[in-house]
């Protein structure tokens, strides 16, 4: 086990684990077998433009990132479903200030992308009562979830719902995805949790939907610039929660177990769990 930048003699090294490593890495391990995105995503490996195409990538699949997750998406959805972002703001200009309930059977959340980790996001908040609808490339089905595919599915999702939350890959499809289109087709006054991608919000349209009213509130954990710069104006604006990507996290306890796995399964000449697939982008 080596840690960079002390990687010893380079034709030794077979399998790397990394999260953004400096261009040009990749190229200079001439026997590297397997490159493990230590994330779920691995849009960040992908920015190597030495990477060697034939040398499989392999992200996270984690019962403990899976729930940080899906933890993190029910406590920004319960937040807003229960008015929290507008009573913190009440409570620092000392306005005693009641909101009139919303039903929660009457309530549409839309969780978009409904993979590992969006499934169990899905499912977790139709616990609470939730009408919980669900967004997917391909056709799917999920028990209790009322489920939509493809790019009519995605204007039907978000005509419907109060509130959505993005846990999609980055992917040149989904690049961009709420932008001032995707934004008004909302109801007015909705809210948006992104603890997808940076990349998958057009900042200044949201900062658009958010001084309008359109969106009446944003939860956000991943930016277009990480760390988010100093003067951008998500840091003061009131209508913005955010995190420094921490929605999930990889913990070591946990994951080094699948990644042992996959080493094991790869010298037993076995399929291997979580490669991901160039073609499609996830
Ligand atoms: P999966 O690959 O298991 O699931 C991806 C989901 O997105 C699938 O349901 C897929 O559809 C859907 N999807 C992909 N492209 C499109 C598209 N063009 N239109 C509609 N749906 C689409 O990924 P995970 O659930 O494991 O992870 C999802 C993402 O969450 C990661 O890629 C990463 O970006 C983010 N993440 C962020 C973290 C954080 O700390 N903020 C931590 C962990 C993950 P289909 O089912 O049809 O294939
Ligand atoms: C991930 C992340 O993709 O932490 O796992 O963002």
């Amino acid at each position: 086990m080596r840690l960079h930048p002390d990687i010893g003699d380079p034709t030794e090294v077979e399998f790397v684990l990394c999260w953004q490593p400096e261009p040009g890495l990749f190229a200079s391990l001439p026997n590297l077998k397997l490159i493990f995105s230590m994330a779920a995503g691995f849009d960040h490996v992908l920015q190597d433009p030495s990477r060697p195409g034939h040398v499989p990538i392999i992200r996270i699949i984690d019962e403990t990132l899976t729930t940080m997750m899906s933890e993190f998406a029910v406590y920004a959805v319960l937040g807003f479903h229960r008015y929290m972002p507008e009573f913190h703001r009440d409570q620092l200009e000392g306005l005693w200030q009641r909101r009139w309930p919303r039903f929660t059977t009457d309530t549409h959340i839309g969780v978009l992308g409904i993979g590992a980790i969006g499934s169990d996001v899905a499912q977790k908040l139709s616990v609470f009562g939730f009408q919980v609808h669900g967004w997917s490339r391909t056709e799917k089905s999920l028990d209790g979830i009322i489920c939509h595919h493809g790019r009519d599915g995605l204007f039907k999702i978000l005509s419907e719902c109060e509130q959505v939350v993005s846990v999609l890959p980055l992917t040149e499809e989904t690049t961009g995805i709420f932008n001032a289109e995707t934004l008004n087709a909302m109801p007015r006054g909705s809210y948006i949790t992104n603890i997808g991608r940076g990349g998958h919000v057009v900042d200044e349209d949201l900062l658009t939907a958010l001084e309008s009213g359109q969106i009446a509130g944003a939860f956000l954990d991943v930016f277009n610039d990480e760390p988010l710069p100093n003067d951008h104006p998500y840091w003061t604006h009131p209508k913005v929660v955010m995190t420094p990507h921490i929605a999930g996290e990889i913990v070591p306890r946990s994951c080094a177990k699948s990644i042992a796995t996959n080493i094991e399964l790869f010298r037993e000449g076995h399929a291997l769990i979580g490669i991901a697939d160039l073609d499609r982008g996830y």
